[in-house]
């Protein structure tokens, strides 16, 4: 060790715990690189730390919840060392501002999803310690730039923000803001960084992913599937997927992009949340279940190995058995690759909160009877591709010796021996057992 290096101050440590949805995941990244920029490393020690930061979710009840239960364990380890900071941010930093100090004293900072990019400041103690605003500026444009924090080969880009279609359960309208479009150089440049630090797979985040628009390089109004034509043209990048999108917004142009961009994986998570007419409506959804099914008979025609995957909510206010059952009845014409299923949640500020629940017993039978059928599904498809051939992208070695652990093209785990193998090989791999949620596969020689 040099003497330098003897008496250099010792870098302050940033845990960040992140909660919730993959653009939280990615806002936890930016938030660790703006404070690298203040001379904070990441550690995975809790007790370590100068700096706690927890990246918070608020779309249900128990998300949000979590937090709470997380602040009061953290008083003991502030009692133990003071000067340790404690800041919440993300979505019920957003939704809950002041009341969150007031509950749990031992918060210094609160910052919203929106005013991130002011966190250093915050931290070195200049400014306000609570940030919610939705600043006119564009945090991305006061962030670093994107560093290698981890040398991951599949990394998230966010494209779009907010929301604006304001479905009756959903807080995002709210905690996230209105829909707003980054602009085409500004993504494409940090897709290209991205892709120069050895990323060969990018998902494009937004909340409303598809509703992304914008102008080009060309001066012309350019909608998601042209960006994703643009972002394939990217010398060195092998596979793109985006999420969250709406049934609503997928425009031609996207499902075109579907069948015709070889770097477009064979991969759609395609909210529909019920397939009763009446609930939907409810739900402020503003299509019919028939239209998602025509919707995915589109898709399926440009690219008929796509794998559907969905969310959907049971029990919401209203839901009968007729509703439930038609529900049902959508999931099994489909057929998903896998979905997420929850049961309704109350959310204090959306227009569903004060409609009367649905009784707590008939919403679980109901959550259990639709994550057994979407179970089935996901067991059969993943079945189906035993014996096949697919592309799979190594990101991190497995915990048995030589093994690898990467993405099909159909985003399942996928465990392979391959001891000569380095995170970021995208190889073939025969498929030759599928387990509860992951494939085993053979490297193709
Ligand atoms: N209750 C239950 N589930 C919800 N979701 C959003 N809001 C609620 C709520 N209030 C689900 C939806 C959405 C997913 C991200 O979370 O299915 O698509
Ligand atoms: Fe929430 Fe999605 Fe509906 Fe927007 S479209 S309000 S994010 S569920």
């Amino acid at each position: 060790m040099t003497d330098q290096a003897q008496t250099a101050p010792a870098a302050k440590k940033l845990f960040i715990k992140t909660y919730g949805c993959q653009m939280n995941v990615y806002d936890s990244q930016r938030m660790a690189e703006a404070m690298g920029a203040e001379g904070y490393v990441l550690t995975e020690d809790q007790a370590q730390a100068d700096m706690v930061l927890l990246n918070t979710c608020h779309i249900r009840e128990k998300a949000a919840e979590k937090l709470y239960s997380d602040l009061g364990r953290l008083r003991s380890l502030k009692v133990a060392k003071p000067d340790m900071k404690i800041g919440v941010a993300g979505c019920v930093a957003q939704a809950e501002g002041a009341e969150i100090t007031r509950r749990m004293p031992q918060v210094d900072l609160v910052v919203g999803p929106q005013s991130y990019h002011r966190l250093p400041a915050m931290a070195r103690g200049e400014g306000p310690s609570i940030d919610t605003d939705f600043p006119a500026e564009d945090k991305f444009d006061h962030l670093p730039e994107r560093m290698a924090t981890r040398r991951a080969p599949a990394a998230f880009l966010t494209v779009q923000e907010g929301c604006d279609k304001f479905c009756a359960f959903c807080v995002v309208p709210y905690t996230r803001g209105a829909e707003v479009s980054r602009p085409v150089d500004r993504i494409l440049s940090e897709a290209r960084n991205l892709v120069a630090r050895g990323v060969r797979e990018l998902t494009l985040l937004g909340q409303n992913v598809n509703g992304w628009h914008g102008v080009g390089p060309d001066g012309r109004e350019w909608g998601f599937g042209r960006l994703i034509r643009a972002i394939a043209e990217i010398d060195g990048l092998d596979r793109i997927r985006y999420t969250t999108s709406h049934p609503n917004d997928m425009a031609d142009d996207l499902i075109a992009a579907h069948g015709d961009v070889p770097q477009l994986m064979p991969y759609l998570h395609l909210p529909v949340q019920s397939g009763s007419d009446r609930i939907l409506k409810a739900m402020n959804r503003k299509h019919t279940a028939e239209q998602y099914l025509r919707l995915i008979d589109r898709i399926r025609a440009a690219r008929p190995d796509i794998l559907m995957t969905s969310d959907f909510i049971v029990g919401f206010p209203g839901e009968t058995d007729q509703d439930h059952a038609a529900t049902l009845r959508l999931v099994e014409q489909v057929g998903f690759g896998t979905a997420f299923s929850f049961k309704y949640s109350p959310r204090p500020g959306t227009t569903a909160y004060d409609r009367p629940e649905v009784e707590a017993a008939v919403a679980d039978a109901r959550l259990h009877e639709l994550q057994a059928l979407l179970g089935r599904q996901q067991q059969a498809v993943q079945q189906d591709m035993v014996g096949r051939t697919l592309g799979v992208l190594f990101e991190k070695p497995g915990r048995e010796t030589g093994q690898m652990i990467g993405k099909s093209d159909y985003l399942h785990p996928v465990f392979v021996d391959a001891p000569q193998a380095q995170p970021g090989d995208l190889v073939q791999v025969r498929i030759v057992e599928s387990r509860s949620n992951s494939l085993r596969g053979e490297l193709l020689t």
